[in-house]
């Protein structure tokens, strides 16, 4: 059943207690990646248009002991989000207590909170990571209404996303609705031809991914360091390149089942060693010299995975062809981002993490249907499990 969402709610004059995902990348106290904030703005902006009092809540990295609070604290994200909102954000630089709810009384209507980082709870018997049933229901007393707007925390049981939503009316966010159409889509009822395309290092990560996606679409394209053990599975030498020994096997056994459903990589750009100024030859998978790595797909595989892309009515896409980090080793990325974006009438997905990132940086952000703010949210949607900050959703 479909999921109530903000604009379903009477929002006027309610105190509206939201989680976001405001997880953002920081140095030195600055985001280097704002996007997740960005992707935000919606339901808060809906809400205060409806009248409503916003009281944000958001994790930011892990607080395991009382000097991460420093680093931890979301004094930067109030500031930020303040100047996108041009408005001001009151933060309350803790989680509980008198003068958090005092200066949760003191809103007006329109007005934006935010409350400290929900993981120095967990500095206290892991409170919120162990969704305590008391913080849960202590939080939940402190608004009207919830909206879970962070998709990218979907995947996590805690206080601050099902505990609060155990306790109250709860509806999805704007940017959770999108995640829930667009990614959920991939995995309950897809248009077809559906085409997957998984990279990323490692085949250990994306076991359950490949595995749930080979019942899904039509074809599965591997690249990126993972697919060298599936190589490698076919009898090939692969040189210096990555290779995990103990899932060969579970790569053989895919590759029998799944016959022509799953397409490898034809050519590579094979590295004298892991820097951008390695000497480079681009060479095909039954040449790979034995004291050579590949760190990118080559061209003629590129051209491959344009073919087996036409006519998809849906693709997603997750993980990288290559290090794209270094210049030299991006084109085979690139490529694959660019056959997306080219792509006509078709649901074009990147399931977050460091695909999402390389088409943000490669300049493609804004060429795809959807690009998912989850990172271990999107892959586990993806694996076809169930995510419980979704469940706590009411149904509409
Ligand atoms: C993420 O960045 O994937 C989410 O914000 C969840 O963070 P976590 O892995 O620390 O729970």
């Amino acid at each position: 059943m479909a999921k109530k969402i903000v604009s379903d709610l009477d929002l006027k004059g309610k105190t509206v207690l939201v989680r976001a995902d405001f997880n953002v990348p920081m140095k030195d106290g600055e985001i280097t990646d704002d996007n997740r904030i960005v992707q935000a703005l919606p339901t808060i902006k809906h809400i205060i248009k409806e009248g409503g009092k916003v009281v944000l809540f958001s994790h930011l990295g892990k607080v395991k002991e009382e000097s991460d609070k420093e680093s931890l604290t979301l004094a930067p994200i109030a500031k930020d989000l303040s100047s996108k909102l041009d408005q001001d954000v009151t933060f309350v630089p803790e989680t509980r207590g008198e003068k958090l709810e005092q200066a949760i009384k003191d809103l007006n209507e329109g007005d934006v909170l935010l409350v400290q980082n929900t993981r120095f709870e967990d500095l206290d018997g892991k409170k919120e990571s162990k969704n305590d049933p008391e913080l849960g229901k202590y939080w939940a007393s402190l608004g009207d209404v919830f909206v879970n707007d962070a998709f990218g925390t979907a995947h996590r049981k805690h206080a601050s996303n099902v505990g609060i939503a155990s306790n109250l009316e709860t509806a999805a966010g704007f940017l959770m609705d999108k995640e829930i159409q667009y990614i959920g889509g991939v995995v309950e009822n897809p248009d077809k031809p559906v085409v997957a395309i998984l990279g990323g290092a490692k085949v250990s990560d994306k076991i359950n991914v490949i595995t749930n996606l080979l019942n899904i679409a039509e074809k599965v394209l591997i690249g990126g360091g993972m697919a060298y053990t599936f190589l490698k599975a076919q009898g090939k030498e692969i040189g210096q390149s990555l290779l995990e020994e103990d899932k060969i096997d579970f790569a053989k056994e895919l590759l029998d089942k799944s016959g022509d459903q799953i397409v490898l990589p034809v050519d590579v750009k094979a590295a004298s060693e892991f820097s951008n100024d390695a000497d480079i030859q681009e060479v095909s998978v039954d040449d790979i010299p034995e004291d050579r790595e590949a760190l990118d797909i080559g061209p003629k595989t590129v051209e491959l995975f344009k073919q087996q892309l036409e006519g998809a009515h849906t693709v997603v896409w997750n993980g990288p062809m290559g290090v794209f980090e270094l210049s030299n080793f991006a084109k085979g990325t690139i490529g694959v981002c660019e056959a997306i974006a080219e792509l006509k009438d078709a649901n074009t997905i990147i399931g977050g993490g460091d695909s999402a990132a390389a088409a943000s940086s490669l300049g493609y952000g804004d060429k795809f249907s959807h690009i998912s703010t989850g990172g271990g949210a999107s892959l586990e949607y993806l694996e076809g499990k169930d995510l419980p900050g979704i469940d706590a959703i009411n149904d509409k």
